[in-house]
């Protein structure tokens, strides 16, 4: 290790190594798949997701195992990214709170299944934004699984478009979690736009 000459005596408390990073999403992966020989959809809420790529586009989701989902995902090779506004809080918590593997968790938390274009995963309905994946890589850190997947479509409610069709971010009001809580974006405030501090 090359420790480089610093500017100030050593200023932070070490904390024990986690997964301390702000903020994250709330996002309802929706799957589907065969178990035993019935197709079953399914549901669930992560936090550990993130754009991976840009050229193909990719997002990465961290899955555990054990969760229901993990095997629908792993059978079709699919997945949807949903991203849900801050008034489906409710829903967003309840679908990290059940498992598939106790009933539909569309009907449980009152979500509507559409049908994606691209992959057989159904869209929830009442997220602004879904993106269709289809997993490229898949990598085993210990606890969880990253499935990184191609981002093969995008599927957008007309009502969070600008007039260039381009999505604006105020209008979807992404949920936000972090420290054991949801939070909104505070998105009334620009600070800047990309490169303003070059100019
Ligand atoms: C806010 C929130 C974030 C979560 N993030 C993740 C995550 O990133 N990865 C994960 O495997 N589980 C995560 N979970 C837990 C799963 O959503 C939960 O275990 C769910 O019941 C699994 O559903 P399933 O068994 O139907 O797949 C999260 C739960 C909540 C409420």
């Amino acid at each position: 290790m090359i420790r480089l000459a610093a500017d100030t005596a050593h200023t932070k408390k070490v904390l024990r190594p986690g997964p301390s990073l702000y903020p994250l999403p709330a996002v309802l992966v929706s799957c589907a798949g065969e178990v035993d020989g019935v197709p079953r959809r399914n549901v669930l809420t992560l936090a550990w997701a993130g754009i991976a790529c840009g050229e193909p586009p990719m997002v990465s989701v961290a899955v555990r195992p054990t969760r229901f989902s993990h095997g629908l995902i792993v059978s079709s090779g699919e997945f949807v990214v949903n991203v849900p506004s801050v008034a489906m809080c409710r829903a967003v918590d309840l679908c990290g709170n059940l498992s598939g593997r106790d009933g539909d968790k569309f009907a449980l938390a009152g979500l509507t299944a559409a049908p994606a274009s691209q992959v057989g995963a159904p869209l929830v309905a009442e997220c602004p934004i879904s993106l269709e994946c289809r997993v490229r890589h898949t990598f085993s850190g210990g606890s969880h699984d990253l499935f990184i997947g191609e981002i093969v479509a995008v599927q957008a409610d007309e009502a969070v478009l600008d007039a260039n069709g381009k999505i604006d971010i105020v209008k979807v009001d992404p949920l936000c979690y972090g420290g054991g809580f949801y939070w909104p974006l505070e998105l009334g405030r620009r600070l800047g736009d990309y490169g303003f501090s070059r100019k």
